[in-house]
This record gives structure tokens, C-alpha cells and sequence, in this order.
């Protein structure tokens, strides 16, 4: 009897201490077992930010940024074919120019170079460790290959190779691209492309 009514005294004791301070206000911060992340530092935008040189923290787009919902533009540069086609384009819808071609053997050689070899023969280093059948850029096949197939097959991968959109931008793509052109031509060059001095030398 004694327990039951020690018992009865806390039961009643804990429920009004619990449910009696309901709907009462209080101004301390409320017990919290878990924060769930409620407090947490970050940057709020358009406030005043000493960490950037501008002040702020809100900071503009990075250059080439294209906005999630702009409208997709069919255009050779973006898909290797002839606009409102299938047709792949024949040749490199961007300018070639000496900086593009360095960007392009510097972004093979990280990209390709591992599979295709550093000259593009299909014998490279992964070819040791079990790689099989890695095309040769130099077969008249793909020597002859349109630049939009070639643009096509690193976007999309093609049978054994896997694909590289996701890896490499569109603008390497093409740089890529000329550089493998390069690649090519050097075992194609004749004599008579020499410049005269050049020629000279070589006889
Ligand atoms: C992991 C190895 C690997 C890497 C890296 C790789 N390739 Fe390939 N690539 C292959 C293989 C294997 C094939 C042969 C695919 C087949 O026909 O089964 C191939 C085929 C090709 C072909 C010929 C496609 C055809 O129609 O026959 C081209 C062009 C090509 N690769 C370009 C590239 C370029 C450009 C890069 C760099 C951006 C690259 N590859 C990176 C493995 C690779």
C-alpha cells in the first residue's frame, strides 16, 4: 500500500508537471533533444561577405554557365550534326587555331592517350592490362571518319569503348578532335607539303 500510493503520488506528480505547463509561455530557449540541423552556418545571399573581393556573397555565374531551363540549341557545335538532321557534320564546326590544338593534345593525352596511345595507334598502356581491340586512329577508316561521328562517338561511347560527354566539355571535344586530325595527318603528310628548307633537310 505504501508503493501504491508513493506510485500514485509521482504518477500524479509527473503528468501535471508534464501536461499542466501546456499552453503557458515561456521566453528561454526550448529543451531541444535533437537540433535536427535547425542552427547551421552559411552565407546568406546578398549580404555583406569580407571573404570575396567584391563584398558580397552573392557572386556572379562563372563564365560559360548556361541556365537549366534555357532552350537547347541544335547546332553542330552541340551535337556533331547538321541542324534538323541526323547527318553527322564532315568537319570541326569551331575555329582551329594553335591554342585550341594544345588544349586538345593536352586533354587526349589525359583522355585518350591511356587506350589510343600517345600517336593514336590503339596501343596504349590499358592495352597491357587486358584492353582489347582499341581503335587505331590511323586506319584509313577512321582517318576518313566525319569529325561529327568522331564528336559523337567520345559523347556517347561506342560498342567496347565507354562514353566521355560527362568528362570532357563540348569545346574539348572538338579541341580533341583537331588534335587527333593532327595525329592523323602526320603519318600522312607527303614530301612536297614540307616548306622548302624543311624539304632539304629531309633529302
Ligand atoms: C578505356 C579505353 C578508351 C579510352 C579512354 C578511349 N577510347 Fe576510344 N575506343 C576504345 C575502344 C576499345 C574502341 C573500339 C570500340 C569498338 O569498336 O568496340 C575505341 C574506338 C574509338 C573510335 C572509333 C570508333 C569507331 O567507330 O570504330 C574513336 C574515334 C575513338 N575511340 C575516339 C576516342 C577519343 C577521342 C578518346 C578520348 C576522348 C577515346 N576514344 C578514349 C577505348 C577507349
Amino acid at each position: 500500500m505504501r508503493y501504491f500510493l508513493a506510485i500514485y503520488v509521482l504518477v500524479i506528480v509527473g503528468a501535471v508537471s508534464i501536461l499542466g505547463v501546456r499552453g503557458s509561455f515561456s521566453t528561454k530557449p526550448p529543451l531541444e533533444v535533437f537540433p535536427d540541423m535547425d542552427r547551421q552556418n552559411k552565407l546568406r545571399p546578398q549580404a555583406a561577405n569580407g571573404f570575396f573581393a567584391s563584398g558580397r556573397t552573392s557572386q556572379p555565374y562563372v563564365a560559360g554557365t548556361i541556365a537549366r531551363g534555357a532552350p537547347y540549341q541544335d547546332l553542330p557545335v552541340n551535337t556533331g550534326r547538321i541542324s534538323g538532321t541526323t547527318n553527322f557534320v564532315s568537319t570541326i564546326p569551331v575555329v582551329i587555331n594553335e591554342s585550341l590544338l594544345e588544349r586538345g593534345r593536352q586533354r587526349y593525352d589525359i583522355n585518350c592517350s591511356p587506350c589510343h596511345g600517345a600517336n593514336g595507334d590503339g596501343k596504349g598502356i590499358t592495352t597491357k592490362y587486358g584492353m582489347v581491340a582499341v581503335a587505331n586512329f590511323h586506319d584509313s577508316r577512321i582517318v576518313k571518319m566525319s569529325a561529327g561521328e568522331i564528336f559523337d562517338t567520345i559523347t556517347n561511347g561506342k560498342n567496347l569503348m565507354g562514353s566521355y560527354g560527362a568528362n570532357i566539355d563540348i569545346s574539348d571535344r572538338w579541341a580533341i578532335i583537331a588534335y587527333l586530325r593532327a595525329l592523323q595527318r602526320s603519318r600522312l603528310a607527303v614530301a612536297d607539303e614540307l616548306p622548302e628548307n624543311e624539304r632539304a633537310a629531309l633529302q
